[in-house]
């Protein structure tokens, strides 16, 4: 058997079966054979290989940003138990040394790492403590090289056991555990003003966003009320107009970029083509995903970023059906296209998606 032989999922609690089905899905696309464990609310699941491979091999044939409900994972070892309080380190770079050797490498950096559940959190103080223990063992061990390709992996249930392993820096998450650390602007007039800032980042490439998002760009924000995507959109000096019968943020429409129409999101239309559709509608997920796509299809904006609320039931089953209604209106209608979908460390019970049509919007 392989070193690594399982895969570590970190996913928002509560979305355990999602990420287990999808990852069953992308490793039998793989011809992967594999099983998951996976416990309702805590946070995580891992996919083993039935066979005993090596699932490094899976990771490297899957796009990591192409997963909808995995926040980060890596390549991993079965759990160490019963870490000796006095030296865990000791076990664990021996395992580190294994893993190094199975990869033919050594680690650009550690990302250790806990649930994202209550009990998970109480893990944080301690790994902090510990990182830099496990960093000065890595280096005396001649473990550690800044260009190399894979980062290792703790991820701690409790002090005394964990999973070991690894993942390649350039198909897995930036930030640690998946989770952006993102400031709520002062000004912002809603809480929601975070997804369409964790989208942005998430979906385009730090060089790419001030193209993409420039000055003087048009933008319709459907079910805009107070206004926080309108918000974001605002502070990149673009012009919108929010489509939302409830009231706006007043120091927002102060900013003269905003227009507000009290219309309904299902039936207004721009006079023409437009940048950007924004949507973060409260409504039934398909309903969303047709009309995003009737603006595609009538020519009316080029790029969308939209939230798809999900049922309490079949949610993998709806974000697939929406993925496959989208695909097939675009494709039907000869336009050329990516969509991508991320349950986003902001996005609650749902998920936000983005279609990008041109060469300059595509990240
Ligand atoms: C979650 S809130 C939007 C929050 C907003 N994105 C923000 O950042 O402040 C959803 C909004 O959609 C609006 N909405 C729902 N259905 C609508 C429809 N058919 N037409 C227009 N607005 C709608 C609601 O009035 C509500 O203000």
């Amino acid at each position: 058997m392989q070193v690594l032989h399982q895969i570590l999922l970190l996913c928002r609690p509560g979305f355990e079966s999602e990420c287990a089905a999808e990852m069953m899905d992308v490793a039998s696309e793989a011809g992967f054979p594999a099983y998951i464990n996976a416990k309702d609310g805590t946070g995580y699941a891992t996919l083993v290989s039935a066979e005993g491979r090596d699932t490094m091999s899976l990771i490297d044939s899957i796009d990591f940003h192409a997963l909808v409900f995995v926040r980060q994972w890596f390549a991993c070892t079965e759990k160490i138990n019963a870490l000796p309080e006095k030296n865990r380190t000791d076990p664990l770079i021996f395992s580190a040394a294994r893993i190094a050797g199975q990869l033919g490498g050594k680690f650009c950096g550690i990302e250790l790492s806990f649930a994202d559940t209550n009990a998970g959190k109480a893990m944080s103080r301690f790994c902090k403590a510990f990182q830099p223990h496990m960093l000065s063992a890595l280096e005396r061990q001649g473990l550690l090289s800044p260009d190399a390709a894979y980062r290792l992996h703790l991820f701690f249930v409790d002090s005394a056991s964990a999973w070991i392993g690894a993942s390649p820096v350039n198909n897995s998450a930036r930030n640690p555990m998946g989770i952006p650390r993102l400031r709520m602007p002062d000004s912002a007039p809603s809480r929601s003003t975070l997804k369409l800032e964790e989208a942005i980042n998430w979906f385009f490439a730090a060089a790419d966003r001030d193209a993409c998002f420039k000055p003087g760009m048009r933008a319709v924000d459907l079910g805009a009320a107070p206004g926080g995507w309108s918000w974001q959109l605002v502070n990149r000096g673009m012009l919108v107009t929010a489509i939302d019968n409830g009231p706006m943020d007043a120091p927002l429409m102060d900013s003269g970029l905003v227009e507000h129409l009290r219309t309904d999101a299902f039936t207004y239309k721009p006079d023409s083509k437009i940048d950007w559709l924004v949507c973060d509608m409260a409504e039934r997920p398909l309903h969303v995903s047709r009309l995003i796509a009737r603006w595609f299809v009538q020519k009316l904006c080029s790029g969308a970023i939209f939230n798809l609320k999900l049922p309490m039931k079949k949610r993998y089953q709806t974000v697939m059906e929406c993925k496959h209604l989208l695909e097939q209106m675009l494709n039907d209608a000869g336009i050329g296209h990516r969509l991508r979908i991320k349950q986003l460390y902001h996005d609650r019970e749902e998920v936000t998606a983005c279609i990008t049509t041109t060469k300059d919007m595509a990240a």
